[in-house]
């Protein structure tokens, strides 16, 4: 009998079409839109699935790896981050874990500079503008915003992602780099010429703009509150690509109204898909719908790992992208 894969939402054909070649018997949900938590678990407990390829939407918590059965071999996340996953409960129940690093390095640290760039000139903020039918001619005050050019960029973890957006930071913009992570890394810092510091508190009073590349964890939510704000420059930037809770969406807001700094670029959000209506209100912040990985080429090559990692484990093989807890 062919095993059985859910795959919770609609991905890239060619995901799906990996998994049919290999003779398993695939299910896409049909939602138009993530699955409750409620539809996730009675459908792998109808289907008996042997595999489930899932979505950072979808909160695979204990109650879903109890739904999903003891034929269930692993969860592929199609996605880099994992904090949807129950990762320690699903190690338990010898359920594999694995994410899509890597395919997607290069396009999130591209919507990362193309936030930074776009913030630093007021791009959205410009065209709101000129759509409106208020640009009556060319003004030496128009519309002014920041360099990026030479300036220094903080990352907040240099991981594939932030390692990634320091190198356009030194080789396109001559920007310098600071970065804090858990783990100093000298090799990157003869590289590009970037100075580690030891803490978040330290890095924060020195850069113009700060870009987050953590993973969501207990030690990192609400990493940016009201007192890290403060000890940003009043002209400095926020950049977040990683998770929302990284940054608390209420302390930001007093920061960008009481001008605690200039601007903030987000494509992740604390409750999302909900964001703080509030935020719309204002015009120094720029805001995407967590599309930092939404290239056709990269959601093609997420699909393809995601189904590569179920392949590997349905043939009795460790996948190769597996996750630990944290
Ligand atoms: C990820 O892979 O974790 C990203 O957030 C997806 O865009």
């Amino acid at each position: 009998m062919a095993q059985k894969v859910f795959v919770t939402r609609k991905i890239s054909d060619v995901g799906v079409d990996m998994l049919t070649s290999h003779g398993y018997e695939v299910t896409v949900s049909q939602k138009d839109g993530p699955m409750t938590k409620d539809e996730l678990v009675s459908e792998l407990k109808k289907g008996q699935y042997n595999a489930v390829l899932c979505l950072l939407t979808d909160h695979v918590d204990k109650e879903v790896l109890d739904a999903a059965g003891k034929q269930c071999k692993i969860f592929a996340n199609y996605a880099v981050g994992f904090d949807n996953i129950d990762v320690a409960t699903a190690r338990a129940r010898d359920i594999y874990i694995s994410n899509t690093p890597d395919v997607l390095t290069e396009t999130v640290a591209e919507h990362t500079f193309a936030l930074m760039l776009a913030i630093a000139h007021r791009i959205s903020e410009s065209e709101r503008f000129v759509r409106k039918g208020l640009y009556k001619g060319w003004g030496p005050l128009l519309l002014l915003g920041s360099d990026v050019f030479g300036k220094t960029l903080g990352v907040v973890g240099l991981g594939r992602i932030g390692a990634r957006v320091a190198h356009h930071a030194v080789r396109g913009f001559d920007m310098k780099v600071v970065y804090y992570d858990i783990k100093r890394n000298e090799n990157f810092e003869k590289e590009y010429g970037a100075k580690f510091i030891p803490t978040v508190e330290a890095l924060l009073p020195e850069a113009d703009y700060v870009s987050l590349h953590v993973p969501l964890l207990d030690s990192t939510h609400y990493l940016m509150n009201d007192t890290r704000f403060a000890m940003m420059k009043p002209t400095a930037y926020l950049v977040n690509t990683s998770r929302g809770p990284i940054v608390e969406e209420r302390a930001l807001l007093r920061a960008l109204r009481g001008n605690v700094i200039r601007g903030a670029a987000l494509d992740v959000f604390e409750h999302e898909p909900e964001i703080d209506p509030l935020l719309f209100e204002l015009d120094n912040i720029l805001l995407t719908p967590h599309i930092a990985s939404a290239t056709e080429e990269t959601r093609e090559k997420m699909a393809q790992m995601a189904a590569k990692n179920i392949i590997e484990a349905l043939s009795g093989r460790i996948p190769p992208n597996i996750v630990q807890a944290s």
